[in-house]
């Protein structure tokens, strides 16, 4: 299957954009720019800037917020783009986004604060992020708050994590994309920051695949993920700046392999491929524990479970332990996902398919000792 031949027949095309945009009857507002050290920037982002992997995004912390809008430039996807936006850690609401000017209904998305706010008391936390695993660019120029809103400094929380996975982390079919898939889930019940780099079809050995130009094993030390490769206005990928990661993810997790498995990469290939990745990865993140999970496989109709690579991730495990790495550790997902979890015709996680997945990871991990923060470290005061 060819996951990418929609993208390759969306032509970029420039709408006519109205040039003057402070019109007269619009209440006065006060505007952002985009280098305003106050935006809260998470994920990959270019210099523009503008939003790569699904999940990029940016978190406000808003005194007196009544109104939201963003600028957005030309390198955005056209003819849109899907966020989900969050009030005041509220539910992912979907909003598309275009080129131009854009109304973020905060009062759509009720929550008792932002009548507080209207009155120019109290503070909201607007999170906004780019869920579409292709198409998911946002190329913010600036936001424009309602007069007399001011930023305050948006605190992360204390406990970080960086996803590395393909399709069966990206939210591919997902209604919402990844803001309904289990690496989202999870970093939501833990009150987490959360990095996904993740791309359906992506092999980890760096080959064509899918409609991927390159693997993880490249593509995760690139700020662009594979749709680069589609689009004329940035054809290149550019490396990614770790340090900009901030903070810096407390736990690694991978999940990788079906798509060199669907690409015929034999097992001892592909456990000398992620040898070569755990490296290049310790290099990068030399405390944080790395938390690999093994297949949960493709369910069948019949209830049997088909499994790839069987003895690879042991013997994974077991390298990375003779060279001295006892930071690293297998998630066994076996008997995780049933033919009940998944949509008939790809074996892909349903909604609820990602949100057993996530409860079963999330009780994995306070076993292993990552505890779910209490509260968000931004607080809400009305
Ligand atoms: C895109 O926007 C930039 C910055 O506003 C502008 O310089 C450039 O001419 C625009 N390009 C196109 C093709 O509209
Ligand atoms: C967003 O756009 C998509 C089409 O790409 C459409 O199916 C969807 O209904 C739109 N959602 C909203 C909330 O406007
Ligand atoms: C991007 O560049 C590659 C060559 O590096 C080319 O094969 C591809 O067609 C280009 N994509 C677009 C959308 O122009
Ligand atoms: C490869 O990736 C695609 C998209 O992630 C997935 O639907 C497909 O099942 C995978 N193929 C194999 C053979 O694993
Ligand atoms: C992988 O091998 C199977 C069985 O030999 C074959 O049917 C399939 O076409 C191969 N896939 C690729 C991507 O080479
Ligand atoms: C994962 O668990 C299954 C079932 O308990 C077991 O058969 C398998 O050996 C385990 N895999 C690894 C890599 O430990």
């Amino acid at each position: 299957m060819l996951f990418r031949a929609v993208r390759a027949g969306i032509a970029v095309v420039f709408a006519g954009v109205a040039l003057v945009r402070g019109e007269a009857d619009a209440p006065s507002t006060v505007t952002i720019p985009n280098d305003h050290p106050l935006i809260f920037y998470h994920g990959r982002w270019d210099s523009s800037p503008g939003t790569w992997w699904t999940g990029s995004g940016f978190k406000l912390n808003v005194q007196g917020l009544s109104s939201l809008s963003l600028n957005l430039g030309n390198h955005t996807t056209q003819p849109l783009v899907c966020v989900g936006v969050s009030v005041n850690y509220g539910e992912f609401v979907t909003v598309n986004l275009t080129e131009g000017r854009n109304s973020i209904p905060l009062s759509g998305l009720t929550s008792s604060s932002i009548s507080n706010s209207k009155a120019g008391k109290g503070n909201t936390v607007v999170r906004i992020n780019s869920w579409g695993w292709q198409n998911n660019r946002v190329n913010l120029e600036s936001l424009e708050l309602n007069e007399g809103a001011e930023l305050l400094p948006f605190t992360p929380s204390k406990l970080a994590f960086q996803f590395i996975g393909d399709s069966l982390s990206a939210g591919q079919y997902l209604p919402q994309g990844v803001d309904q898939a289990w690496p989202f889930l999870t970093g939501e019940t833990f009150k987490a920051e959360h990095n996904i780099q993740a791309q359906p079809g992506i092999a980890l050995t760096d080959i064509v695949s899918y409609g991927n130009e390159h693997g993880m094993s490249f593509e995760f030390f690139r700020t662009e993920d594979d749709g680069y490769f589609y689009t004329t206005d940035h054809n290149f990928t550019t490396p990614w700046d770790f340090k900009r990661d901030d903070p810096s993810p407390d736990v690694v997790v991978m999940y990788l392999g079906a798509n060199d498995s669907g690409n015929n990469i034999t097992e001892s290939s592909f456990v000398q491929t992620y040898l070569g990745f755990l490296k290049n990865v310790r290099n990068i993140y030399r405390t944080q524990p790395f938390l690999i999970f093994t297949p949960w496989g493709w369910p069948q109709p019949d209830g049997t479970v088909s499994y790839y690579y069987p003895d690879a991730f042991q013997e994974i495990l077991d390298s990375r332990r003779i060279l001295g790495d006892h930071n690293t550790f297998l998630v066994n997902t076996t008997g995780w996902v049933t033919y009940e979890d998944v949509f008939p015709d790809n074996m892909h996680p349903t909604v609820a398919g990602h949100q057993k997945i996530a409860g079963l990871f999330e009780t994995w991990l306070k076993n292993f000792g990552v505890k779910p923060q209490q509260e968000w470290s931004t607080q809400i005061r009305s």
